[in-house]
């Protein structure tokens, strides 16, 4: 029998009986309270480099940074491996794997058996949003893995307080994980424990609690991220009035001073963390851009019926490759200390290289496989899915309210896809319910943030296909009861980036050239810029974009901004393929409003407003 010492301010039985019961079920050979402390952090690190799982990076050139690689089979997220356990099937919907919650618990006991030996089972309390904010929620991570405790540490408000904050009553998320590679003893454990062939992320959202066995990595592991703050949030979100979003939340101030907030919605690996921390062209006047979060946004109405949005996280676990000093500074400055980078490449001197850093692939580099790195291979160095886990507040653009318990009030929405066709850069939704159905039938090319075929285009809802823990249709009627409701409700937009010429080159710049798409749309919503009435929503002219800086041609606009009917109306006949999964439930409007988008593209060319149509 495993004795410990429960924390003081632990005011709840119901906490202790639950950790004593797991201890016993999983058999580790310790149980440890994380307290949440520098001290603590820095000791777990340290017994991360002895047992081999973490490299301590230069001291000089990334001060108190770490990186690690992981085993192969463990680089992602495990999408199939996925589960929402509804009582019922209905309630989990079409887009989710489901098993009935009585058999998945049986599977996951069998694997639960034991699962801990020769490992130390971790306490993590932690806080999703500003440690007491009414708008946070609490969740209690038990884990075998040393990672998991200091990404969490990162990524949350984690340690000692939310023991105060919980009391005698308050309401938590039980999380449970294990690595599934138990010890026997005397074996030598590995640099990167995980089970190679068995993965479970399970959920079981009338319960609140998730389990999640097998991996280590990222979404998987870090149980408040994906599974907590959206899966578990979006079901409590239902319930209670509010939205958990696969969101960024930026702030705009122009040059007048006058500042905006915007959400935006961009599916896995497709730039949230870029748009996040822009630096806007110095050619544009002196505008600045603020970041609030990077990937997750929890958005609640107020009395007044305006949207209010905070970020859960308190870190970035961010994509590594492309990120350089071009096309994301900030992202730079922030991971220039005291970061965790996982399936990086390593330098000889002990700094961290990824595809897309530097031309130049630096001399001696090990790979994220451990081994010395051949360019001639064809293979990247790093990882496609290679992250770094990094302090928010070490980053120059936080936004001065990114604490605030209340959240900052929301104006705008933005959906967007990779995708190297047909979508336009940027349109924005005739109203809200137009908006709702642009961002539920959203395609995206798949990446790598996530097992599947790379490059095919999927339907991801709101950029929640993976991350809906409920029925896809009954979150769209959410999402359409909620506008209902508000007094404003922010204007929808659609953009994307990643639109290609015939040759396969990107058409349009990206990045901090964003910042001309996001005026544009700032000025919409004060009624500032004019537009013109195309078949699929308000489009800008090539006037009504600041070129400042950016010799951008009306041809190449007409290139990345057109509308080909023909290519509209496929796209528009592909949403029937995510509609008939949901035949039974879905909004009675989207037929609808389908057919009038599909109207509009029968006009001829000459009268599709180029000619200067207003509004
Ligand atoms: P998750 O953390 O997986 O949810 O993703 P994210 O949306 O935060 O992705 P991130 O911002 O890290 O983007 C990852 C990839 O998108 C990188 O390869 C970037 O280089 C690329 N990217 C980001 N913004 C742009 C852009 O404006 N244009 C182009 N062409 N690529 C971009
Ligand atoms: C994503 O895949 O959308 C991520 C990374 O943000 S992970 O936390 O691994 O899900
Ligand atoms: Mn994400």
């Amino acid at each position: 029998m495993l004795t410990t010492k429960y924390p003081a301010n632990l005011k709840q039985e119901e906490i202790i009986a639950w950790v004593k019961q797991t201890a016993e079920f999983c058999q580790p050979n310790e149980i440890y309270w994380c307290d949440g402390s520098e001290e603590e952090y820095n000791q777990m690190c340290q017994k991360l480099v002895d047992k081999g799982t973490f490299i301590k990076l230069n001291e000089q050139k990334r001060p108190n940074s770490y990186a690690c690689f992981s085993d192969p089979s463990d680089v992602a997220r495990v999408e199939d491996k996925t589960f929402i356990c509804s009582l019922r099937k209905e309630d989990a919907g079409p887009t989710n794997n489901w098993v009935a919650p009585k058999q998945m618990k049986a599977t996951l006991q069998g694997l639960f058996n034991g699962c801990m030996k020769g490992r130390t089972l971790y306490v993590i309390p932690f806080s999703m949003g500003p440690v007491g904010s009414p708008l946070s929620r609490i969740g209690i991570e038990i884990t075998d893995s040393e990672y998991v405790v200091v990404n969490m540490k990162i990524m949350t408000r984690m340690g000692s307080k939310i023991w105060d904050v919980l009391g005698t009553t308050g309401d938590f998320v039980k999380c449970l994980h294990t690595v599934g590679a138990p010890l026997q003893e005397g074996q030598q454990d590995v640099k990167w424990p995980c089970n190679p062939t068995v993965k479970y992320i399970v959920h079981f959202p009338e319960e609140r609690s998730i389990i999640s066995y097998g991996s280590g990595y990222g979404g998987n592991a870090l149980l408040g991220k994906k599974c907590l703050a959206l899966r578990i949030a979006s079901s409590m979100g239902r319930e209670e009035g509010w939205l958990a979003e696969h969101m960024l939340i930026l702030g705009a101030k122009s040059p007048q001073g006058e500042k905006t907030y915007i959400a935006a919605a961009f599916p896995s690996a497709c730039g949230k963390t870029n748009f996040a921390m822009l630096i806007p062209p110095q050619e544009m006047g002196d505008w600045e851009i603020t970041t609030v979060g990077d990937d997750i946004a929890w958005i609640h109405p107020d009395e007044k019926g305006d949207l209010y949005a905070i970020n859960p996280e308190s870190g970035y676990f961010g994509v590594a490759p492309g990120t350089n000093f071009k096309t994301n500074p900030n992202a730079m400055a922030t991971i220039a200390k005291n970061t965790i980078f996982t399936n990086v490449g390593i330098t000889p001197d002990g700094d961290v290289w990824w595809e897309g850093m530097s031309k130049e692939v630096p001399e001696g580099l090990i790979d994220w496989t451990g081994k010395l790195y051949d360019p001639q291979s064809g293979k990247p160095a790093a990882h496609a899915n290679a992250r770094f886990t990094t302090p928010a507040s070490q980053c120059p653009s936080i936004d001065s309210e990114w604490e605030n318990p209340k959240g900052v009030m929301i104006s705008a929405f933005i959906f967007g896809g990779r995708r190297s066709t047909t979508i336009p850069l940027v349109y924005q939704a005739f109203n809200w319910n137009f908006g709702v159905y642009l961002a539920s039938t959203m395609g995206s090319e798949m990446t790598a943030a996530a097992f599947g075929e790379i490059g095919k285009v999927r339907r991801d809802p709101f950029a929640m296909l993976p991350f809906c823990g409920y029925h896809v249709a009954d979150y769209f009627n959410h999402w359409l009861q909620f506008g209902r409701n508000l007094q404003r409700p922010p204007r929808i937009f659609g953009v994307n980036w990643f639109r290609k010429s015939a040759d396969g080159k990107f058409l349009w710049n990206g990045f901090g050239d964003n910042m001309r798409v996001l005026k544009w749309v700032i000025d919409r919503i004060k009624g500032r810029a004019s537009a013109w009435e195309s078949a699929i929503g308000w489009m800008p002219l090539y006037e009504d974009i600041d070129w400042n800086g950016y010799e951008f041609s009306k041809e190449d606009f007409e290139k990345i901004n057109n509308i080909d009917n023909e290519a509209w109306k496929t796209e528009l006949l592909a949403h029937e393929e995510l509609f008939e999964k949901m035949y039974d439930k879905l909004p009675k409007e989207y037929i609808a409003m389908r057919e009038l988008l599909l109207s509009g593209l029968w006009r001829s060319p000459e009268k599709l407003g180029l000619a200067g149509e207003v509004g």
